[in-house]
C-alpha cells in the first residue's frame, strides 16, 4: 500500500509547470487540508522545497538528493521500469532481497535499490564495493515472455549497452569490455551480475544486478581497487546527483530492453561491438596455456569470437583474458 506521502508526491510532480490547490489534494487523498498542510511541512523538513500560493495552491520546485523511493521515482520517465521500487538505506545485497521479492511474485520491472550493499556481490564470487551514497547499487526484476533460458545472456548485453549510453549522457567517453564492463581510459566504471530462475524451457525471473560507481573520488575505494576502477566523478569532474543517473540509466535500460525484445539481438549486438573495447586487437587469452589472439567479437550468445595467429577461428565461453 502506497502512504499518503508518497501519493502525495506522486500528485504533485503530475504538476511541476502548474499549481496543484489544498482541495484538490484533500479530495484525491481522501484526507483534511489540515493533514495536507502537516504533510507539506513534513516534506520540507526533509528537503523537499516546496511553493505554496494563496488561492493557487501547491508546487514542488525541488526534491532532495538523497535517494528515497519518492525521490528516485519523481521525474522517472518510463513506461514499466521502476514502477514498483524498492529502496532500502542498507541492505546486504539487493540480489538477495530481489530474489525473496521475485519469488514473492514482484512485478515484471521492479527495481530493489540501497544507499549501502554491506555484501555486495559480483561475479565470480567476487566482492562488489558499494559504498553508501556514492553510487547506483539496484537489482532490477524482469520477466521475459518471450525469451528462452539459453538467451538470457543477451540481457546482460543489453544492459552494458545502456549503461554506457548513460555514461557518455554524463560527458564520460567509455568502452565496454567483454563481457559486461563498462570501462573508461582502462578502468572499470560498473559491473552487471545477471542471476537467472528457470524451469526447463521457462524463465521465471532474471535479476539484473547493477553497480554504477558515480561520485566516489580515489580515497573512496579500497586501496587494493584504486588502480582498476574508476567513477563518473573522476572521469567528469563532476559531482552528479544520484537520482537524475538513476533516471537516465532507467530510461536507456527500457529502451534498449523494449528494442531486444521487439527486433531481436541483432541491433544490440551491433551497437555492442561498435563500442566494445580492444575490437580487432590482440588480446592474451588464459586457458591451460596461454596464446595469442585477435578479439573478432561476440556471438548470438555473447560469447566471444577469436582468431589465432594462424588464423584459426574459435568461440571463448569463459577465459581469463589479458587486454
Ligand atoms: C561485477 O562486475 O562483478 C558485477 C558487479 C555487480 C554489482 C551489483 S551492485 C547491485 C547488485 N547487488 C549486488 O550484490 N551485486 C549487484
Amino acid at each position: 500500500m502506497e502512504s499518503n506521502r508518497t501519493k502525495l508526491i506522486q500528485l504533485l510532480s503530475n504538476h511541476t509547470d502548474d499549481y496543484i490547490s489544498g482541495e484538490q489534494l484533500s479530495t484525491a487523498l481522501g484526507i483534511s487540508r489540515t493533514a495536507i498542510w502537516k504533510h507539506m511541512n513534513d516534506l520540507k523538513k526533509d528537503g523537499y522545497e516546496i511553493e505554496a500560493v494563496r488561492n493557487k495552491g501547491y508546487r514542488i520546485m525541488k526534491v532532495p538528493t538523497e535517494l528515497s523511493a519518492a525521490s528516485l521515482q519523481w521525474g522517472l520517465k518510463t513506461k514499466w521500469l521502476g514502477k514498483h521500487l524498492i529502496h532500502r538505506n542498507s541492505v546486504d545485497s539487493t540480489q538477495y532481497l530481489a530474489h525473496d521479492e521475485a519469488r514473492n511474485g514482484a512485478p515484471h520491472g521492479t527495481v530493489i535499490i540501497a544507499d549501502h550493499q554491506t555484501k555486495g556481490r559480483g561475479r565470480l564470487r567476487r566482492p562488489w564495493h558499494s559504498a553508501d551514497q556514492h553510487g547506483l547499487w539496484f537489482t532490477i526484476i524482469l520477466r521475459p515472455s518471450r525469451l528462452e533460458p539459453k538467451d538470457a545472456t543477451q540481457l546482460t548485453l543489453v544492459a552494458a549497452v545502456a549503461l554506457a549510453e548513460t555514461y557518455r549522457n554524463f560527458g564520460v567517453e567509455v568502452k565496454i569490455k567483454w563481457p559486461n564492463d563498462v570501462f573508461s581510459n582502462h578502468l572499470k566504471l560498473t559491473g552487471i551480475l545477471t542471476e537467472m530462475q528457470a524451469e526447463q524451457d521457462q524463465i521465471d525471473y532474471i535479476l539484473l544486478g547493477i553497480g554504477m560507481n558515480i561520485n566516489q573520488s580515489k580515497d573512496d575505494f579500497p586501496a587494493e581497487l584504486r588502480e582498476k576502477v574508476t567513477s563518473l566523478k573522476l572521469e567528469s569532474g563532476k559531482t552528479s546527483d544520484l537520482n537524475v543517473v538513476f533516471h537516465d540509466v532507467a530510461r536507456q535500460i527500457e529502451e534498449k530492453y523494449d528494442t531486444f525484445i521487439e527486433e531481436g539481438f541483432e541491433r544490440i549486438k551491433a551497437e555492442w561491438e561498435k563500442q566494445a573495447y580492444q575490437l580487432n586487437e590482440w588480446i592474451t587469452v588464459k586457458k591451460k596455456e596461454s596464446f595469442r589472439a585477435k578479439f573478432l567479437g561476440i556471438e548470438n550468445d555473447g560469447a566471444l569470437r577469436i582468431e589465432d595467429e594462424f588464423g584459426k577461428q574459435s568461440v571463448l565461453y569463459s577465459a581469463e583474458i589479458i587486454w
